[in-house]
């Protein structure tokens, strides 16, 4: 997709199609060149509502209020209804009585991309997006004193992050046969040579050899073998050094504590945390900011066989701590808490944040659509939370305690990898990998469970059914502010 920002007013732009925001269900706005033909069909013009006058080739698109959420969702929803018209090229009047018109013109261009994401790959039939060109008309510019540029930088970034997200969503939404942990890494090399990122890839020998034998023990029934990948974008003069670690599953059967049917269909989602950090990899090092960010990605694949590692193991992390097996299918833990503890070893961060589709708990707790955020800082965890709302993520706190952290007490090691009571799951779940954070880093980490938005089974807002690249626009957002806080 092409975008172009211009000065010049909507009715002298040439294109097959215009898109036309309704806002508040005003009607009377001079953008609304069809009232009448509207009200006859009885379009209301309500957030998300989208009427395509095929005649008058215009597409009309109601939004409650302007701002970022709403010309988001409303954009991805109109550019939806044309997949299977034929039109290529779409203009589009931005509204410019807004104070963040920028954050709006951004949201817009996120709207487009990640609302004519389709994943393809395994279909006969290729449905392409026809739109290749949108022309964007900042024709009332004068009237608010608009930075041209800052609204061409708004519309650079507003592409990055949603290209960086559909990107998460491909390596997502790939089959465990096609997207096994060497691939991962692949992957991974990819981007570091395309975007001039450092990449260091670990295999089992080099795990050994950094003690890494819980995350060892998880992947020893797979005949994929694992990966750590360590890419890094490190930028002159950086302002904070910051560390990304990612849940990379390719596949979660479960293990011997194998998960019923029904619960492993869509276990190939379960390598979302470590994709949503290759896409912010991606992103950040496209916008040129000035954060030194390393992506750490335990990438292994949990399954069963004469090999597996068994419910009664005690294993021995990297730090050294042993953690009894009480259930294989707690996987994801023992592979965060080596991959946290090789992240500490290998880089002084700033700051912290762990990604993984980490507990069903989670989704269960706060529903499909919302992340959980945990952790000790309030102030790094409200970070978090800030950059989700602006993203357009959903994200809330969950707050740990030390009556449920007992929970996880063994008989005969350091801790048990599930807690002894079937509440609070994503909390304990957070205390587990607490205990593999080091002293002087307990108020830098954040842990970011995205098990519920990571993948959904239906279209949501700008998201498509299955993956949906969920932390990717969060993560961005909260390294934005980061800059923004030392200015
Ligand atoms: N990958 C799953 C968590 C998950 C569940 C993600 C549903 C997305 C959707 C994780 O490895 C897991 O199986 N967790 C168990 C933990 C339990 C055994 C303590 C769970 O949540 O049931
Ligand atoms: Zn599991
Ligand atoms: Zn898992």
């Amino acid at each position: 997709m092409n975008f172009d920002l211009t000065i010049n007013k909507i009715d002298t732009l040439e294109a097959n199609l215009e898109l036309i925001i309704v806002v508040d269900k005003n009607l009377d706005h001079r953008f609304v060149k069809d009232k009448d033909l509207l009200e006859k069909v009885g379009f209301k013009g309500e957030q998300d509502e989208v009427c395509l006058l095929i005649e008058r080739d215009r597409l009309y698109v109601g939004i409650d209020s302007i701002g970022s959420v709403t010309t988001r969702t409303a954009i991805a929803s109109a550019i939806r209804a044309l997949k299977s018209t034929t039109y290529k090229s779409l203009k589009i009047a931005s509204y410019m009585n807004h104070p963040k018109c920028t954050a709006v013109i951004r949201a817009m261009v996120e709207g487009f991309i990640l609302g004519s994401y389709s994943f393809n790959k395994y279909k006969s039939n290729k449905t392409k997006p026809n739109i290749k060109d949108i022309l964007i008309s900042l024709e009332d510019y004068r009237d608010y004193e608009l930075n041209i540029e800052a609204c061409a930088n708004a519309l650079n970034r507003g592409q990055i992050l949603a290209e960086a997200t559909n990107f998460t969503r491909d390596i997502v939404n790939t089959t465990p046969d096609d997207c096994y942990p060497q691939i991962m890494a692949n992957i991974a090399k990819k981007l570091a040579k395309e975007n001039k990122l450092e990449c260091k890839i670990l295999k089992p020998k080099e795990l050994k050899k950094e003690k890494m034998e819980a995350f060892l023990a998880v992947a020893r029934a797979s005949r994929h073998k694992p990966r750590v990948i360590h890419i890094s974008y490190k930028p002159k003069n950086p302002i904070a050094v910051v560390s990304l670690i990612g849940k990379g599953l390719t596949y979660d059967s479960g293990g011997l504590s194998l998960k019923p049917a029904d619960f492993m269909v869509t276990m190939k989602s379960d390598k979302s945390g470590g994709s949503a950090v290759l896409g912010i990899m991606k992103s950040v090092s496209e916008m040129n900011l000035p954060i030194e960010v390393h992506g750490f990605i335990g990438a292994v694949e949990n399954m069963i066989g004469g090999d597996a590692y068994k419910p009664d193991d005690v294993l021995v992390a990297k730090n050294g701590k042993t953690i009894e097996i009480r259930n294989t299918d707690a996987e994801g833990r023992l592979v965060l808490a080596d991959t946290l503890c090789y992240a500490q070893q290998e880089v002084k961060a700033d700051y912290i944040f762990d990604f993984a589709t980490l507990t069903g708990a989670s989704v269960v707790g706060v529903g499909h659509y919302t992340s959980s955020i945990m952790g000790n800082s309030d102030e790094v965890k409200d970070r978090v939370i800030k950059g989700a709302k602006i993203a357009g993520e959903f994200a809330t706190k969950l707050d740990f305690n030390r009556y449920l952290k007992k929970s996880l007490k063994s008989e005969i090691a350091d801790i048990c990898n599930i807690s002894n009571t079937r509440y609070g799951g994503a909390i304990t779940a957070g205390q587990f990998l607490e205990e593999f954070i080091e002293e002087e880093n307990k108020d830098k980490w954040v842990h970011i469970d995205i098990a519920g938005p990571a993948f959904v089974e239906h279209s949501w807002g700008e998201n498509p059914h299955g993956a949906s690249g969920a932390g990717v626009r969060l993560m961005s957002r909260v390294l934005e502010g980061l800059i923004r806080a030392t200015k």
